[in-house]
C-alpha cells in the first residue's frame, strides 16, 4: 500500500468545522462504557478495551466516519440525481420507462456526480505517477471528481448519460480503501429512487434557483425548491 487512508477523517472534520458531532459522539461513547448494547458503538468499545485493537481516538473518528460518511455522502448522491432529471427530463423520462436502469443511473450519477470530491491522503513510500516522484510521507489530495471526468476513460465525460458504461469511476475510492459502505450507498440508492418513481407526482424546478453545497469536498444540492407539476 503506498497511499494511507487515515487522512479521511481529517478531511471529513475539515469540511465539516461544526464540532457538534464530535460533542455528540464522546457523550454517547462515554455512555456505551457504562452500558454496553449489541449496537456498533460498544463493539468499537469492546475493541479497545478488551483487545486494545482501536485507540480511544480511533473509536471517535470511527464512529464520526460512520455518521458523516454513511449519510451526506449518500443524500447528496440522491440530491444531485434530482438535479440531474429536472436539468435533462429525457433521462427521467427513459428511467420511469424502464426501471431496471436505476442501477446504471446510480453508477453514472455517482461517475458525474462525484458526491466525495476531494479526498487527502498521506503516502506511506516514494511514489512515481505519471513521470513525477512523489517523496514518502507528502499529503497528497487526490480527486475522484476529476478521475470521473477524464475524456481518455469516459467520452464525452461533461454528459450525463445513463446508458453509458460507467464501470471504472472512482466515487468510491479504489483499492484497500474502498469505500466500506458502498453496497448499503447503492442499495439505500435504489430503494429511494424506485420509491421516488413510484410514488411521487411529477416535481418540476421552482423560479427559486437551486443552490449548491460551498465546500471542495463534497457535492449535492444545498437547496432544491422543487413545486409538484399540474398533471393533465
Ligand atoms: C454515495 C455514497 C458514498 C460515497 C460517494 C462514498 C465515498 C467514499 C470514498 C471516496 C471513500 C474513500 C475510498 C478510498 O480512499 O479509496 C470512502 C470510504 C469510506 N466510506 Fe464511503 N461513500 C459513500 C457511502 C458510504 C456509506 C453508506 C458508508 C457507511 C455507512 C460509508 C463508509 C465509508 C468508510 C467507513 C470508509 C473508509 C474505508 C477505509 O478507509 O478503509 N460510505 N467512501
Amino acid at each position: 500500500m503506498l497511499v494511507s487512508g487515515n487522512c479521511r477523517m481529517d478531511s471529513l472534520l475539515r469540511s465539516h468545522p461544526n464540532n457538534d458531532a464530535r460533542a455528540y459522539f464522546e457523550a454517547t461513547i462515554a455512555r456505551r462504557r457504562q452500558e454496553p448494547g449489541d449496537d456498533i458503538i460498544s463493539a468499537f468499545v469492546r475493541a479497545e478495551e478488551e483487545n486494545q485493537a482501536l485507540t480511544a481516538a480511533e473509536v471517535l473518528s470511527l464512529s464520526i466516519l460512520l455518521l458523516l460518511g454513511g449519510t451526506e455522502t449518500t443524500t447528496n448522491l440522491l440530491g444531485s440525481t434530482m438535479v440531474t432529471f429536472l436539468q435533462q427530463p429525457e433521462e427521467l423520462a427513459k428511467v420511469r420507462d424502464d426501471r431496471s436502469l436505476i442501477p446504471q443511473l446510480i453508477e453514472e450519477s455517482l461517475r458525474y456526480h462525484s458526491p466525495v470530491q476531494a479526498l487527502f491522503r498521506q503516502t506511506t513510500q516514494a511514489v512515481e505517477i505519471a513521470g513525477t516522484i512523489i517523496p514518502a510521507h507528502a499529503t497528497v489530495m487526490p480527486l475522484p471528481a476529476s478521475a470521473n471526468r477524464d475524456a481518455r476513460k469516459f467520452p464525452d465525460p461533461e454528459r450525463f448519460d445513463l446508458t453509458r458504461n460507467a464501470d471504472g469511476h472512482v466515487a468510491l475510492g479504489h483499492g484497500v480503501h474502498f469505500c466500506l459502505g458502498a453496497p448499503l450507498a447503492r442499495l439505500e440508492a435504489k430503494i429511494a429512487l424506485e420509491a421516488l418513481l413510484q410514488h411521487l407526482p411529477p416535481l418540476r424546478a421552482t423560479e427559486q434557483p437551486m443552490t449548491w453545497i460551498d465546500s471542495f469536498f463534497v457535492r449535492g444540492p444545498k437547496t432544491l425548491p422543487l413545486a409538484i407539476a399540474s398533471v393533465s
